[in-house]
Protein backbone atom coordinates (compact mmCIF):
# COMPACT_ATOMS: atom_id res chain seq x y z
CA UNK A 1 0.00 0.00 0.00
CA UNK A 2 1.13 3.70 -0.51
CA UNK A 3 -0.42 6.84 0.64
CA UNK A 4 -0.60 10.11 -1.52
CA UNK A 5 -1.10 13.54 -0.01
CA UNK A 6 -3.48 15.32 -1.67
CA UNK A 7 -2.70 19.62 -1.47
CA UNK A 8 -5.37 20.20 0.66
CA UNK A 9 -4.33 17.35 3.43
CA UNK A 10 -1.03 16.70 3.28
CA UNK A 11 -0.37 16.59 7.38
CA UNK A 12 -3.37 14.18 7.68
CA UNK A 13 -1.80 12.13 4.87
CA UNK A 14 1.50 12.26 6.53
CA UNK A 15 -0.18 11.44 9.85
CA UNK A 16 -2.52 7.91 8.31
CA UNK A 17 0.90 6.65 6.61
CA UNK A 18 2.22 7.09 10.17
CA UNK A 19 -0.71 5.22 11.45
CA UNK A 20 -0.48 2.35 8.54
CA UNK A 21 3.01 2.46 8.50
CA UNK A 22 3.18 2.80 5.16
CA UNK A 23 5.27 5.06 2.64
CA UNK A 24 4.03 8.34 1.56
CA UNK A 25 4.49 9.21 -2.43
CA UNK A 26 6.03 12.26 -2.77
CA UNK A 27 4.16 14.57 -5.36
CA UNK A 28 5.84 17.12 -7.74
CA UNK A 29 3.07 19.99 -8.18
CA UNK A 30 3.11 23.11 -10.53
CA UNK A 31 0.96 25.99 -11.30
CA UNK A 32 1.14 27.19 -14.69
CA UNK A 33 0.60 30.92 -14.91
CA UNK A 34 -2.94 30.37 -16.48
CA UNK A 35 -3.93 28.76 -13.49
CA UNK A 36 -3.64 25.06 -14.62
CA UNK A 37 -2.41 22.49 -12.51
CA UNK A 38 0.26 20.19 -13.22
CA UNK A 39 1.05 16.80 -10.67
CA UNK A 40 3.36 14.26 -10.91
CA UNK A 41 4.34 11.20 -8.75
CA UNK A 42 7.72 10.49 -7.90
CA UNK A 43 7.30 7.01 -6.81
CA UNK A 44 5.86 4.22 -9.44
CA UNK A 45 2.44 3.08 -8.29
CA UNK A 46 2.75 -0.50 -10.48
CA UNK A 47 0.87 -3.15 -8.91
CA UNK A 48 -0.11 -1.09 -5.71
CA UNK A 49 -3.04 -0.21 -3.59
CA UNK A 50 -3.13 3.66 -3.61
CA UNK A 51 -4.53 5.55 -0.86
CA UNK A 52 -5.42 9.37 -1.74
CA UNK A 53 -5.63 11.64 0.92
CA UNK A 54 -7.36 14.90 -0.47
CA UNK A 55 -10.44 16.94 1.46
CA UNK A 56 -12.38 19.21 -1.52
CA UNK A 57 -12.63 21.84 0.69
CA UNK A 58 -11.76 25.92 -0.12
CA UNK A 59 -10.76 25.97 -2.92
CA UNK A 60 -12.94 23.62 -3.65
CA UNK A 61 -12.50 23.14 -7.71
CA UNK A 62 -9.18 23.35 -7.63
CA UNK A 63 -8.75 20.49 -5.25
CA UNK A 64 -11.22 18.79 -7.02
CA UNK A 65 -9.11 18.76 -10.04
CA UNK A 66 -6.43 17.45 -8.25
CA UNK A 67 -7.92 14.64 -7.36
CA UNK A 68 -9.91 14.05 -10.41
CA UNK A 69 -5.54 13.91 -11.68
CA UNK A 70 -4.35 12.03 -9.29
CA UNK A 71 -6.41 9.18 -9.54
CA UNK A 72 -7.29 8.87 -13.32
CA UNK A 73 -3.37 9.03 -13.32
CA UNK A 74 -2.65 6.12 -10.60
CA UNK A 75 -5.13 3.93 -12.65
CA UNK A 76 -3.29 5.12 -15.85
CA UNK A 77 0.15 3.94 -14.36
CA UNK A 78 -1.22 0.51 -13.41
CA UNK A 79 -2.17 0.96 -9.59
CA UNK A 80 -4.09 -2.48 -8.34
CA UNK A 81 -7.34 -0.56 -6.25
CA UNK A 82 -7.32 3.22 -6.01
CA UNK A 83 -9.01 4.39 -2.79
CA UNK A 84 -10.22 8.03 -2.02
CA UNK A 85 -10.03 9.58 1.40
CA UNK A 86 -12.03 12.69 0.75
CA UNK A 87 -12.12 13.59 5.09
CA UNK A 88 -14.42 16.80 3.65
CA UNK A 89 -16.24 16.20 1.05
CA UNK A 90 -16.87 19.49 -0.90
CA UNK A 91 -20.10 20.04 -2.71
CA UNK A 92 -21.98 17.47 -0.52
CA UNK A 93 -24.47 20.24 0.83
CA UNK A 94 -26.37 20.20 -2.59
CA UNK A 95 -27.32 16.74 -2.31
CA UNK A 96 -30.73 17.45 -4.04
CA UNK A 97 -32.72 20.46 -6.07
CA UNK A 98 -33.44 23.08 -3.54
CA UNK A 99 -34.98 25.71 -6.28
CA UNK A 100 -36.20 24.80 -10.04
CA UNK A 101 -33.53 24.55 -12.04
CA UNK A 102 -30.27 24.34 -9.61
CA UNK A 103 -27.62 21.98 -10.56
CA UNK A 104 -26.98 18.94 -7.54
CA UNK A 105 -23.65 19.44 -6.91
CA UNK A 106 -23.36 16.18 -5.30
CA UNK A 107 -24.03 13.90 -7.95
CA UNK A 108 -22.04 15.47 -10.36
CA UNK A 109 -18.63 15.67 -8.16
CA UNK A 110 -19.41 11.54 -7.41
CA UNK A 111 -20.08 10.79 -11.25
CA UNK A 112 -16.98 12.38 -11.76
CA UNK A 113 -15.06 10.63 -8.95
CA UNK A 114 -16.44 7.05 -10.53
CA UNK A 115 -15.53 7.89 -13.77
CA UNK A 116 -12.23 9.11 -12.84
CA UNK A 117 -11.40 5.82 -11.48
CA UNK A 118 -11.68 5.48 -8.01
CA UNK A 119 -12.73 2.03 -6.26
CA UNK A 120 -13.54 2.79 -3.08
CA UNK A 121 -14.57 5.94 -1.45
CA UNK A 122 -14.28 7.01 2.08
CA UNK A 123 -15.55 10.37 3.91
CA UNK A 124 -16.38 11.54 7.26
CA UNK A 125 -19.40 12.95 8.67
CA UNK A 126 -21.16 13.61 5.41
CA UNK A 127 -23.34 15.80 5.32
CA UNK A 128 -26.61 14.67 3.00
CA UNK A 129 -26.59 11.83 5.64
CA UNK A 130 -26.48 10.65 9.16
CA UNK A 131 -23.64 9.19 10.74
CA UNK A 132 -22.46 5.86 9.36
CA UNK A 133 -24.81 5.06 6.52
CA UNK A 134 -23.16 4.65 3.50
CA UNK A 135 -23.36 7.53 1.14
CA UNK A 136 -25.84 6.50 -1.24
CA UNK A 137 -25.05 8.44 -4.38
CA UNK A 138 -22.36 5.71 -5.37
CA UNK A 139 -22.16 2.84 -7.28
CA UNK A 140 -18.45 1.99 -5.72
CA UNK A 141 -18.35 0.65 -1.90
CA UNK A 142 -18.11 4.58 0.29
CA UNK A 143 -17.85 4.50 3.66
CA UNK A 144 -19.32 7.45 6.23
CA UNK A 145 -17.24 7.70 9.05
CA UNK A 146 -17.41 10.05 11.99
CA UNK A 147 -15.25 11.69 14.35
CA UNK A 148 -17.96 12.81 16.91
CA UNK A 149 -16.91 10.39 19.52
CA UNK A 150 -13.27 11.74 19.11
CA UNK A 151 -14.24 15.21 19.13
CA UNK A 152 -16.13 14.86 22.89
CA UNK A 153 -13.14 12.06 24.33
CA UNK A 154 -10.78 15.29 23.72
CA UNK A 155 -12.61 17.53 25.58
CA UNK A 156 -13.11 15.39 28.04
CA UNK A 157 -9.47 14.42 28.61
CA UNK A 158 -8.25 18.26 28.49
CA UNK A 159 -10.82 20.33 30.20
CA UNK A 160 -12.27 19.51 33.80
CA UNK A 161 -16.02 19.75 32.72
CA UNK A 162 -18.91 20.07 35.35
CA UNK A 163 -21.63 17.98 34.70
CA UNK A 164 -21.65 18.33 30.92
CA UNK A 165 -24.06 17.43 28.72
CA UNK A 166 -23.44 16.92 24.56
CA UNK A 167 -26.07 19.09 22.11
CA UNK A 168 -26.63 19.00 18.87
CA UNK A 169 -27.40 22.72 17.68
CA UNK A 170 -30.09 20.60 15.02
CA UNK A 171 -31.69 18.12 14.48
CA UNK A 172 -29.60 16.67 12.35
CA UNK A 173 -27.07 16.49 14.37
CA UNK A 174 -29.10 14.32 16.52
CA UNK A 175 -26.93 11.09 16.00
CA UNK A 176 -23.33 13.39 15.98
CA UNK A 177 -24.24 14.62 20.09
CA UNK A 178 -25.50 11.38 20.53
CA UNK A 179 -22.09 9.41 19.69
CA UNK A 180 -20.41 12.12 21.19
CA UNK A 181 -22.59 11.93 24.62
CA UNK A 182 -22.21 7.75 24.96
CA UNK A 183 -18.19 8.38 24.10
CA UNK A 184 -18.13 10.59 27.67
CA UNK A 185 -21.09 8.82 29.25
CA UNK A 186 -23.15 12.55 29.11
CA UNK A 187 -26.50 13.41 28.84
CA UNK A 188 -27.13 14.30 24.95
CA UNK A 189 -30.08 15.95 22.83
CA UNK A 190 -30.17 17.91 20.05
CA UNK A 191 -31.59 21.53 19.78
CA UNK A 192 -34.40 22.45 16.70
CA UNK A 193 -32.91 25.28 13.84
CA UNK A 194 -34.97 27.07 11.85
CA UNK A 195 -32.72 28.85 8.78
CA UNK A 196 -33.92 32.16 8.08
CA UNK A 197 -31.50 32.50 5.39
CA UNK A 198 -27.61 31.45 4.42
CA UNK A 199 -26.29 33.23 7.60
CA UNK A 200 -29.16 33.24 9.98
CA UNK A 201 -30.89 30.69 12.04
CA UNK A 202 -33.02 30.43 14.80
CA UNK A 203 -32.87 28.10 17.14
CA UNK A 204 -34.55 26.29 20.18
CA UNK A 205 -34.04 24.24 23.37
CA UNK A 206 -35.02 20.93 24.51
CA UNK A 207 -36.77 19.89 27.18
CA UNK A 208 -33.09 19.99 29.37
CA UNK A 209 -31.83 21.84 32.45
CA UNK A 210 -28.65 23.78 31.25
CA UNK A 211 -27.90 26.10 34.05
CA UNK A 212 -24.92 25.42 35.73
CA UNK A 213 -23.31 22.96 33.42
CA UNK A 214 -20.71 22.56 30.53
CA UNK A 215 -21.91 22.04 27.26
CA UNK A 216 -20.54 20.36 24.37
CA UNK A 217 -22.41 21.47 21.49
CA UNK A 218 -21.42 18.85 18.30
CA UNK A 219 -21.86 19.43 14.56
CA UNK A 220 -20.46 18.04 11.60
CA UNK A 221 -19.65 21.76 9.82
CA UNK A 222 -18.79 25.35 10.96
CA UNK A 223 -19.14 27.28 7.98
CA UNK A 224 -20.47 30.90 8.77
CA UNK A 225 -20.73 30.13 12.54
CA UNK A 226 -24.19 31.65 12.60
CA UNK A 227 -25.93 28.50 14.23
CA UNK A 228 -22.91 28.06 16.82
CA UNK A 229 -23.66 31.69 17.46
CA UNK A 230 -27.52 31.42 18.01
CA UNK A 231 -26.65 27.93 20.02
CA UNK A 232 -24.27 29.82 21.93
CA UNK A 233 -26.34 32.42 22.93
CA UNK A 234 -29.14 30.66 23.79
CA UNK A 235 -27.15 28.45 26.03
CA UNK A 236 -26.12 31.60 28.00
CA UNK A 237 -29.47 33.01 28.44
CA UNK A 238 -30.60 29.67 29.83
CA UNK A 239 -27.07 30.07 32.16
CA UNK A 240 -25.30 27.09 30.91
CA UNK A 241 -21.67 27.37 32.43
CA UNK A 242 -18.47 26.79 29.45
CA UNK A 243 -19.90 26.49 26.17
CA UNK A 244 -17.43 24.27 23.95
CA UNK A 245 -17.89 24.64 20.19
CA UNK A 246 -17.10 21.35 18.37
CA UNK A 247 -17.30 20.44 14.95
CA UNK A 248 -16.14 17.81 12.60
CA UNK A 249 -15.06 19.81 9.65
CA UNK A 250 -13.66 23.70 10.17
CA UNK A 251 -14.50 25.72 7.31
CA UNK A 252 -14.68 28.80 8.81
CA UNK A 253 -15.94 31.54 6.57
CA UNK A 254 -15.27 35.19 7.01
CA UNK A 255 -15.21 36.05 10.95
CA UNK A 256 -16.45 32.53 12.75
CA UNK A 257 -14.00 32.25 14.77
CA UNK A 258 -14.25 35.97 16.54
CA UNK A 259 -17.61 35.92 16.16
CA UNK A 260 -18.43 31.98 17.89
CA UNK A 261 -16.10 33.53 20.57
CA UNK A 262 -17.81 36.81 21.14
CA UNK A 263 -21.35 34.54 21.21
CA UNK A 264 -19.44 33.46 24.47
CA UNK A 265 -17.41 30.66 23.25
CA UNK A 266 -14.22 29.13 26.17
CA UNK A 267 -13.27 27.04 22.72
CA UNK A 268 -13.67 26.11 19.17
CA UNK A 269 -12.64 22.47 18.50
CA UNK A 270 -12.39 20.75 15.27
CA UNK A 271 -10.61 18.41 13.56
CA UNK A 272 -7.70 18.02 10.62
CA UNK A 273 -10.39 17.12 7.68
CA UNK A 274 -10.14 20.70 7.10
CA UNK A 275 -6.32 22.35 8.45
CA UNK A 276 -7.16 25.02 10.17
CA UNK A 277 -5.80 26.91 13.30
CA UNK A 278 -8.85 25.29 15.92
CA UNK A 279 -7.65 21.59 14.30
CA UNK A 280 -6.71 19.97 17.52
CA UNK A 281 -7.86 16.40 16.66
CA UNK A 282 -6.68 14.35 14.09
CA UNK A 283 -9.10 11.62 12.12
CA UNK A 284 -6.04 9.55 11.07
CA UNK A 285 -6.28 6.73 13.35
CA UNK A 286 -10.39 6.42 12.25
CA UNK A 287 -9.32 7.13 8.90
CA UNK A 288 -6.76 3.90 9.25
CA UNK A 289 -8.89 1.53 11.36
CA UNK A 290 -11.66 1.85 8.15
CA UNK A 291 -8.85 1.21 5.67
CA UNK A 292 -7.32 -1.82 7.29
CA UNK A 293 -10.94 -3.22 7.96
C1 LIG B 1 -26.47 22.26 8.76
O1 LIG B 1 -27.43 21.51 8.70
C2 LIG B 1 -25.12 21.82 9.21
O2 LIG B 1 -25.18 20.66 9.99
C3 LIG B 1 -24.42 22.92 9.97
O3 LIG B 1 -25.17 23.22 11.13
C4 LIG B 1 -24.27 24.15 9.12
O4 LIG B 1 -23.68 23.82 7.88
C5 LIG B 1 -23.44 25.19 9.82
O5 LIG B 1 -23.39 26.32 9.01
P1 LIG B 1 -23.14 27.75 9.62
O6 LIG B 1 -21.87 27.68 10.42
O7 LIG B 1 -22.98 28.63 8.40
O8 LIG B 1 -24.33 28.12 10.43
Amino acid sequence: MKIIPGVASKDLAEKVSEELNEDLVPVERERFPDGEIYVRFEEDLEDERIVIVQSTCYPPNQNYMELFFMIDAAKDLGAEKVEVVMPYFGYARQDKRFEPGEAVSLNTVAKLLESSGADEIYTMDYHPQQMEETPEVFDIPAHNLTASDLLAEHVEENFDLKNPVVLGPDAGAENWARKAGEAIGADWDFMMKKRLDSEDVEITLPEIDVEGRDVLLVDDIISTGGTMCEAIMLLKENRARDVYACCTHPVLSGDALENIMEAGALEIIGTDTIESEVSEVSVAPVIAEAILQ
